[in-house]
């Protein structure tokens, strides 16, 4: 059993291997949280929530001056009854009052989880998850709202979403968050992470101040600009040390997370669908599910967490056959044809690649009808017969004689007006009705709102995937949402536009996926402008960033790989100068940083001299030895690109027999300061030889003492070092 309802106090203890959350009903009737951290064996409520009369604050009970919402530490809170700090949630009656009031009628403990109708959401079998249904009502309203929490016992992990159901009128919802919680605490540093198209999660980390802070989309995709991922934690907090909150959300859409911390020093964390431009219509027999808030918690730093929320989702988020497996090296033609390609183009691309070992050959945009720019023919999934006279299944089939796999590109969401199916369908667009459309790489957005729309995006997609054999598609999406609307919802319903179009995306998702399950899905947006829960669910590798450039990859993956398990992220190495910041680096730097990661390449290989091919050989030889360490071993950060001149990592295997290390320099320095690496994760009180030098080491040796690394003048240096366990001891 992991949750524990206690009737004499009121409260409700959900407790996993290492964690503990309590929540207690007050004698009004509202649902208080009162703990969140270490694991409790077992709560009598030494922190009990301390009622006291404030200046300003309002009551519910007249009598009871001590007893205010605004002041009261909750789970759910509500507007307009005296809790001036962010609600969670905001409705609106048909005659125009906000004012609702939740009380608790009761709950349910429940093994398992249940799903989310039409949403990606965690999941696990019922000896690994427990599902507490907290259930409100207001009376006179009608409205019935019911909290869900999930315990992932042994992952020290939870989940949290809401449900809303109208029983007696019609109610619009206004704001609908996943979650809310009062920390009794203000003493918190905040890391998210923003940034922009090929600069994406820079990491932030501030001090709470004593106002609100927004961490939020208004793109129609989670976007680059801001990731739905927060972290809380203790200002002292470092890799090794110190308390880590993090809270999560399973959506690809507008979101918005918020940071408030009140008067009284408690601390309010918010995260859900995005309230502006957002409304939904409930009406009489209606219910609206929320998407879902992964929430983990450790008392051991941030390497700790990372490793948490990669083991999770391995196990109860990612849900594609390829989640556990070794994934290929790929080829992609896009930095080295862009448009420009012809069957032999792509046939000695690919030929090319296989005599060094790469595994997977992928065809990038430009593959169907007459796309020789990005003006035109999204939305016509048919191949362009000029450039492909002899149809995919002939690059398919010469890619396979090759002993590779073959994937190909789609952005399946998108329409072009220069296309079939926009003359033929003008109203597939999401538009407003007599507005101009606006464009953004040239293209357009389709309304997937639409259930007609979402027929045609998996029936064209389908019949692509049948025709040949495709092992990998490359799911893009270049362009956020302009003109929120549809020309087939109802008017009452065009505010809901944003978030049905996200329903109507994972309903293709859902059904091609499951459909095509032995596919490997990559998905992107402009490389990592989807960078979430949502799209790992169906998809369980990103195209990290179209920012290929090693150095600024080092900080690009650096701090993706708080939130992501290394197999999730795409990373390529490509030509020098490359092609989004001009720099020159090494070819072995590149090599490097992308073998933290999944390996691909994406460059054209007829222009590398004989001793560049034969180093991508060697590359790719030695990534094959140790990617599994890499893809599903567990990853410390040993130095940072945000605070250091050097960036360092290193990975060990599950069984602890293998280590992987790399070293960065971004500069060279004069005087130059002395660097020892110190690994971490390996096994006490054995020894361990590095591969090239044969050297062996003790593991309290290399973890300690550290390894010293020699100065070289130059920059953009990368060095690697694998060790294994020397068998027999
Ligand atoms: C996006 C992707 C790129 C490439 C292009 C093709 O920018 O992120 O990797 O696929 O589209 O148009």
């Amino acid at each position: 059993m992991a949750i524990y309802y206690n009737e004499e106090n009121q409260t409700f203890h959900l407790q996993s291997v290492s964690m503990s959350y309590v929540i207690e009903i007050t004698k009004y009737k509202h649902i208080a949280h009162v703990y969140w951290g270490r694991k409790i064996q077992a709560y009598h409520g030494a922190n009990a929530i301390l009622y006291r009369d404030r200046g300003f604050a309002a009551n519910i009970d007249q009598e009871d001056r001590t007893y205010s919402l605004d002041t009261l530490p909750q789970e759910y809170p509500q507007y307009g009854i005296g809790d001036y700090r962010p609600c969670a949630y905001q409705i609106k009656t048909e005659n125009q009052h906000t004012y609702s009031h939740l009380r608790y009628t009761g709950y349910e403990i429940i093994k398992g989880k249940p799903s989310l109708t039409g949403l990606p959401a965690s999941f696990g079998d019922e000896e690994e998850v427990e599902t507490l249904l907290l259930h409100t009502k207001d009376k006179v309203l009608g409205l019935c709202v019911d909290l869900q929490y999930s315990l992932y016992t042994r992952t020290n992990i939870m989940t949290r979403s809401v449900s809303f159901h109208s029983e007696k009128q019609t109610l619009h919802l206004q704001k609908m968050l996943s979650m809310s919680i009062d920390i009794r605490n203000d003493k918190f540093d905040l890391i998210s992470m923003y940034g922009a198209h090929n600069n994406e999660r820079n990491l932030d980390r501030r001090r709470l101040t004593s106002a609100t802070t927004l961490i939020e989309s208004t793109r129609g995709a989670s976007s680059p600009q801001q990731n739905p991922f927060l972290i809380l934690c203790n200002p002292l907090a470092n890799e090794d040390y110190g308390d880590v909150y993090t809270f999560q959300f399973v959506y690809s859409g507008n979101f918005q997370a918020s940071v408030h911390v009140d008067p009284y020093r408690n601390t309010r964390v918010q995260m859900g669908l995005q309230p502006f431009d957002c409304e939904w219509l409930l009406k009489k027999g209606e219910s609206f599910q929320t998407p879902e808030v992964i929430m983990s918690y450790t008392p051991n730093g941030l390497t700790q967490m990372s490793h948490n929320l990669s083991q999770f989702y391995h196990i109860h988020l990612s849900r594609s056959k390829w989640t556990n497996k070794i994934r290929p090296i790929l080829i992609n033609n896009w930095e080295a044809t862009y448009f420009a390609f012809d069957e032999d183009r792509l046939l000695t691309l690919a030929k090319e690649a296989q005599e060094v070992g790469v595994e997977l050959f992928v065809l990038d945009d430009g593959w169907f009808k007459k796309r020789n720019t990005d003006c035109t023919s999204l939305g016509d999934w048919v191949v362009d017969k000029q450039k492909l006279p002899h149809g995919l299944s002939y690059i398919s089939k010469n890619v396979h004689s090759l002993g590779m796999m073959f994937g190909i590109w789609f952005e399946p969401e998108m329409i072009s007006v220069d296309s079939d199916v926009y003359r033929k369908h003008p109203e597939y667009v999401m538009q407003v009705e007599g507005r101009e459309h606006i464009f953004c790489r040239n293209q357009l957005v389709l309304d997937l709102s639409n259930p007609e729309v979402c027929d045609y995006v998996i029936e064209s997609i389908r019949k692509v995937l049948l025709s040949t054999e495709i092992e990998y598609v490359k799911w893009d999406m270049n362009r956020h949402l302009t003109n929120i609307g549809s020309l087939y919802l109802k008017e009452e319903r065009q505010r809901e536009c944003a978030h049905r179009y996200m329903l109507g995306l994972y309903h293709i998702m859902d059904t091609l996926t499951k459909e095509f399950k032995d596919v490997l899905f990559e998905s992107c947006s402009s490389g990592g402008g989807r960078f979430d829960l949502g799209m790992l669910y169906y998809m369980p590798q990103i195209w990290t960033s179209d920012n290929t450039d090693a150095i600024c990859r080092l900080k690009i993956q650096y701090a993706s790989s708080y939130m992501f398990p290394n197999v999730a992220l795409g990373a390529h190495v490509s030509t020098c100068p490359n092609h989004q910041v001009g720099r020159k680096t090494p070819l072995k730097t590149r090599a490097d940083v992308a073998m933290c990661a999944s390996l691909g390449y994406e460059l054209s290989l007829q222009t590398l001299s004989k001793d560049e091919k034969k180093l991508i050989k060697e590359q790719i030889e030695f990534y094959k030895e140790i990617r599994e360490t890499i893809q599903f071993g567990h990853l410390y950060r040993l130095h940072n690109p945000f605070e250091e001149n050097i960036t360092a990592f290193n990975m060990v295997s599950k069984d602890q027999k293998k280590c992987i290390v790399f070293y960065f320099k971004t500069l060279s320095e004069p005087a130059a300061p002395f660097v020892i690496l110190k690994i971490k994760g390996l096994k006490e009180g054995i020894l361990y030889q590095e591969q090239e030098t044969k050297n062996i080491y003790d593991s309290s040796e290399l973890m300690y003492a550290g390894i010293s690394i020699e100065n070289v003048k130059e920059d953009f240096i990368s060095r690697v070092w694998h060790f294994k366990k020397v068998e027999g001891e």
